[in-house]
């Protein structure tokens, strides 16, 4: 088989948990052009992707674009080497008799309840017009959406029994080139990797939410990966509009979540000690901070005020500090009553009704993309 390492062409690509994250990278993939499967082995999932896709700024219709590959795609033909060893770029089997008409084209027989087609329709200045949009299909059949896949991204649970199950149950329908990366928040890759056939062209690709909207892409790779991969990974998201941070080295939590997770651990030991309610704490940082911070990172803010005096602050400071190792109280607390966030209606505030979270939802993500568009403005030479 020819490698497809370095290929010109888009890849195309498997989408493994149509959750939170799941559902918004297959949206980020298909807005710029790809092909995408997204698998989940429970209907409901994808149906809500479905639903959400074809209600937000992502149209279904007719393809129009000139692309010989979705022109295959929509024709139904099967996913089969060719002599050369190339997949041809064609439709899962479970979703090959769908054709799109204006909607989400729905299951016509093809016995895969869960599949569906849509091409996307991108309004979004800052993203790719319209002529550059790609496929999603959705399927409850794994091997289908691995087996034509050159880039599998699992985003399933964050348990590392069933991603390692996962993983497993991959090896048959996986390309002898293809390329896997897990979206985990804080497995090392190690332990995701070890002893897998495919360990060397295992990466970790880590995204945020929303994924379609924020830039960062944290990527690791081990020692032993495959020379290129985790370039092309890179050169793949770089294509979507992704700003890559490659880490020099495994690690739990990578970079931006051990930030996170230090700022988290902090406030939660605030509450607790009563200085101060929720909605304080989280006022201090985003009209203070978190403001410095969508500019300049913690060296260049220490730098800008003084390595001198930060000196002394940690010096005063850090001993004063949560170094509790510990899940705080706060956090488990509420999980344990169910109280688990916007998805469940209430976490550290109330949310209100589905309504009224889908809509709260929508002015995020719309802040969210012109903080980002004034910021790339703002860094424009
Ligand atoms: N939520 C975030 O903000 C965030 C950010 C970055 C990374 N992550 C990571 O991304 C991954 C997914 O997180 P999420 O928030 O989307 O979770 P989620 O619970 O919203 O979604 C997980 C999805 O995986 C599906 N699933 C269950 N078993 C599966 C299997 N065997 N194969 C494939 N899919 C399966 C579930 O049906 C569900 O739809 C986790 O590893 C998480 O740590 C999450």
């Amino acid at each position: 088989m020819k490698t497809r390492i370095g290929a010109a062409r888009k890849p195309y690509i498997a989408v493994l948990g149509a959750g939170t994250m799941g559902g918004g990278l297959a949206e980020l993939f298909v807005k710029h052009g790809f092909d995408v499967s997204l698998y989940d082995p429970d209907p409901a999932a994808l149906a809500k992707v479905r639903t959400r896709l074809s209600a937000a700024d992502l149209n279904c219709g007719e393809r129009s674009g000139p692309s010989a590959l979705l022109g295959q795609s929509v024709s139904g033909d099967q996913a089969e080497p060719d002599e050369g060893g190339e997949m041809n770029r064609t439709s899962p089997r479970s979703s090959d008799t769908l054709r799109t008409t204006g909607h989400f084209a729905e299951p016509d027989g093809s016995g895969d309840s869960n599949s569906a087609v849509c091409h996307a329709e991108e309004r979004n200045v800052s993203d790719p017009s319209p002529r550059h949009r790609g496929t999603l299909r959705t399927t409850g059949h794994l091997e289908a959406a691995v087996r034509p896949a050159d880039f599998v991204l699992e985003a399933g649970p964050e348990l590392l029994p069933i991603k390692r199950e996962l993983y497993a149950a991959l090896i048959p329908a996986l390309g002898a080139d293809a390329i896997v990366a897990s979206n985990t928040s804080s497995l090392p890759l190690r332990s995701l990797a070890d002893g897998l056939p495919y360990a060397d062209r295992f990466v970790i690709a880590h995204f945020f939410h929303p994924a379609a909207i924020i830039p960062l892409v944290e990527i690791v790779g081990l020692p032993d990966t495959r020379p290129g991969v985790v370039g092309q990974v890179a050169e793949w998201l770089a294509q979507c509009g992704k700003s890559p941070v490659v880490l020099r080295k495994d690690c739990p939590g990578f970079i931006a979540n051990r930030l996170q997770a230090a700022v988290l651990r902090e406030a939660c030991h605030l509450l607790a000690e009563g200085i101060a309610d929720a909605e304080q704490i989280d006022r201090a940082m985003t009209e203070g901070p978190g403001l410095r911070w969508a500019l300049n990172g913690p060296f260049a803010i220490s730098d800008l005020g003084g390595l001198d005096i930060w000196e002394r602050v940690a010096d005063n400071l850090f001993p004063q500090l949560s170094a509790a190792p510990d899940v705080p109280q706060e956090l488990s607390g509420r999980v344990r009553e169910g109280r688990v966030g916007t998805k469940s209606g209430a976490g550290f505030y109330n949310y209100g009704d589905t309504e009224a979270r889908e809509q709260a939802a929508a002015g995020r993500e719309r802040t969210l993309r012109t903080l980002i568009a004034n910021k790339k403005e703002m860094s424009r030479p």
